[in-house]
This record gives C-alpha cells, structure tokens and sequence, in this order.
C-alpha cells in the first residue's frame, strides 16, 4: 500500500496547475449516457474515482477513449446498452448512483446498487428515489440494489415539482439529468447550488436541453425528446484550489493558482483573508501569500455558498498553525472529524464534542505516522505534514489518489519536500 513521506518545514513557493473538478466530471461522464451521439469532455482530472466512473460505464457497453495532453475523455453510449450500475463498483464510490437518473430518462429502465454506509456519515439516497418517483418511476429495492422502471405504457419520465428535504448536490445532478428528457416541465425546488451543478447544465444546455435557473435553489427544466453530443471543458475544481490555497498559506509560502477561481471559494477566501492570508484574483487564476503568522478562525460547514464541508478538514490543519483558539462546526455529516485523532498523533490539541470541535492552535506539531480515513482527511493529514517538524508518513493514500489528481507531485513543483513511498 502506498504511503506520502513528508519532511515538513518548507514554505511552499512557485506556480501550480488546478485540474478539472472531480464533482463534475463524475456527473458529466453519466450525462454522456443520455444520448447515442459522442460526448466529448476535456479538463478530466486523472484520479481514482475517474477511472472507477469510465469503468462503471464501460461495464453497461459505454465506448470510453482517452485522447490528447489536457484530460480529453470521449464517450459514445449505444441504444443497446446494460442500464446497471453492479456494487463491486459503487460500493467504492458513492457517485455512481449518479447513473441513475439518465439511464431511467433515456432506457426507461436502471438497476443500480445502493452505496451503502461511507466512513463520514450515512448518506442515504432516499431523497434521490423520491423526486425520481414524483416523476413516475418505480422503484423498488431489493437484494441491495434499486430496480427502477416506468409505469406500462410510459415511454418517458413525466415532469414534476420536487421540492429534496435538505439540499443535495447529487440528487440535484440525478434530478437535472431526468428531467432533461422527461415530458413536460420539472421544477426543482431547494436545489443545490454548488458551482458543479451550473457546469453540468451548461453541459446538457450544449447537449439541447432546456433549463433555466440554475445555480440559484430554483432550476427549472422542459423536458425534450432527445439530446445530442456535444463538447464540453470541465471546470476548475474548486476543492483541490481550496486545499493549495491552505497549504501554500500554512507553511507561509506564496503560490500562483492556475485555473482557480474566486467566485467559487468566497467562503474559505474570506475565512483566509480573516486569518492573514493574502489572495488575490489574477488574469486565469488565484495568487496567494502569507508570512505563516496566521490567526485561527472559526467556521460552520454549510451548502454552498457557504464554508464547503469538502473544505473543514484542510482548513482545520491551518487552524493548528494559527495562534489563538477556534471553534468548528460540522453540519452536513455526521462523522466527518476522524482527521482529529490523526492530527493529535502530530501534537495538535483538538477536542471534538458531536459535531463541534474546539481546536487550540500555535502549538508545536512534531512529525508522526498517521492514517488517511477519507479523502479530504487525507489531504488535511498532508497539509499538517508540511508544517510539522520533522517526518511524518500519511498511510493509506489511495484516499487521496480517489479525489487528487497527482498531489505529492504538484506539491514537490512547489518545493514541498514528499515522495510516494511503496510497500
Ligand atoms: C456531494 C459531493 C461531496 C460533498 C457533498 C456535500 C459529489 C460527487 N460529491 O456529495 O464531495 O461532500 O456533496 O457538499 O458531488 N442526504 C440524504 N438523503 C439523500 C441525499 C443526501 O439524507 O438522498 C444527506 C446526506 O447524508 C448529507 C446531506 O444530505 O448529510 C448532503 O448530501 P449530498 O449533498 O447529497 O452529498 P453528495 O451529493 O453525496
């Protein structure tokens, strides 16, 4: 199993390219399921669950091809495919129930595993089986798996209103995706915001769909009756911006972010400029400085555009380095602070209490051994490996390869002092 080797103290320093986001790649890849025609995405970052989603593909009879330097990823998904989604695959990655809503629209049938329990919390997908069922699926589970149809004598999906009991970011995608070629009108209510779900409508808008609203909580799509290929740059990823902007501002080094746009990180920006941190927006990209004389913030994880819970991990290693106390708030999972023991294996003083964790920062970090327990865990084990004294050996790093494309390499361009190391 591979593991990340930090000898941590160096101020990062230099320029780094931001990839496409993996949270809109993985819906776009699905989209291509919408239609016979090619679909053509470019900017697909090259990491695990990439190549776990064009598997899952593959395995229903999609044609999958890589071309060209800059993550170019075609996909042809022919009228006869297998519209199944095994738990081999999804058990290893939640967004494979993305496949969902597009093989219902376009097959008019799907049988895809539940996801089953995740390391952060339950994540069910009961809300995803509601509005498809406000739009007359049927859906059943049984032995682990949602079989869905449509009523006889339906050939398409119907449109409807519905209204998610919290906001979700993949059962937005899911409901898009259905809607896009259901009959009639389908309004979304309480939809999600995040800068994935603009970039994926804008994706089905090229593919012909009709859809307004959305990156506000109201998208409202008319359905039609068949979509088309299309060619489509998946945008920056805004999580992996995120997390260099807190590396580079925790060892007090200065960066120059290529592709990472401010418009889609307010929150964790304002939370860095509270801290000390210099950034500012440059022609195509993000610049950022800081002298390593940080004040710790306090935050609370909420949907965007709000603080991104995908972000409370890294920002939480950054608190350690800042002086003073500080207080985070994790509201959308319910387990989301198993970084916390890592990092006091690194001398952090954190005490958590449910979704509250109080964090004692300014306090000497010396290098340890530390396990990776999710993938933005991961990443926040990295980050306080690079301030930490001495060595410290992040384990279970496929964590990390599911959702960073290349990190230890971006972060040796910076001057960071890491290797993979294999056992
Ligand atoms: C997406 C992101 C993930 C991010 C999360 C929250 C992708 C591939 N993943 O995950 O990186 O951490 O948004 O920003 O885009 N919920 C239910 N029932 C449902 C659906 C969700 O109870 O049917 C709950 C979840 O357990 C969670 C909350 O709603 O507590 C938000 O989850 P959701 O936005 O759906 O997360 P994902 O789309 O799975």
């Amino acid at each position: 199993m591979d593991k990340l080797k930090i000898r941590g103290g160096r101020s990062l320093k230099g320029e780094v390219l931001i990839s496409g986001a993996k949270n809109a790649a993985l819906p776009e890849m699905c989209a291509a399921l919408l239609t016979a025609e090619p679909v053509h995405l470019h900017n697909v970052p090259r990491l695990h669950d990439v190549a776990t989603m064009r598997k899952l593909l593959a395995n229903m009879g999609v044609q999958t091809e890589t071309h060209g330097e800059r993550g170019g990823m075609s996909f042809v998904a022919p009228d006869s495919l297998t519209p199944e989604a095994p738990y081999e695959l999804v058990k290893t990655m939640r967004a494979s129930v993305l496949a969902l809503g597009p093989l219902l629209a376009r097959f008019g049938r799907a049988k895809v595993s539940l996801p089953g329990g995740c390391a952060i919390g339950s994540r069910p997908v009961d809300q995803h089986i509601k509005g498809l069922q406000a739009m007359g699926a049927v859906i059943t589970v049984e032995n682990g798996y949602m079989h869905a149809s449509l009523p006889a004598g339906w050939t398409r999906l119907k449109g409807a209103r519905i209204t998610t009991d919290m906001v979700t970011v993949t059962g937005t995608e899911n409901f898009l995706m259905a809607a896009a070629l259901a009959d009639g009108e389908t309004v979304l209510e309480n939809a999600a915001m995040e800068p994935e779900i603009p970039d994926l409508a804008e994706m089905l808008i090229k593919m012909g769909a009709k859809i307004t609203g959305h990156g506000t909580s109201r998208i409202v799509i008319q359905g039609v009756e068949r979509l088309h290929g299309c060619t489509h740059d998946v945008v920056a990823d805004r999580i992996e911006a995120g997390t260099f902007l807190c590396a580079v501002a925790a060892t007090g080094g200065e960066a120059l972010l290529h592709h990472a746009r401010a418009d889609h990180l307010g929150a964790v920006i304002d939370k860095l400029k509270d801290a000390g941190v210099t950034v500012e927006s440059v022609a195509g990209g993000l610049k950022v400085s800081s002298n390593g004389k940080l004040k710790a913030q306090s935050f609370r994880t909420t949907e965007y555009p709000g603080f991104p819970t995908d972000m409370q991990a890294q920002f939480m290693a950054l608190n350690l380095v800042g002086e003073g106390g500080s207080v985070v708030t994790e509201t959308i999972f319910e387990n989301r602070f198993m970084h916390v023991n890592e990092m006091r294996r690194l001398g952090a003083q954190i005490s958590t209490d449910g979704r509250v964790a109080s964090i004692e920062g300014g306090k000497r970090l010396t290098g340890a051994a530390v396990m990776a327990t999710d993938l933005r865990a991961s990443a926040s084990l990295v980050i306080a490996g690079l301030v930490a004294e001495g060595e410290t050996l992040v384990d279970r790093i496929y964590h990390l390869d599911r959702g960073y494309d290349r990190m230890e390499e971006k972060l040796r361009g910076l001057g960071a002092d890491i290797e993979r190391v294999s056992e």
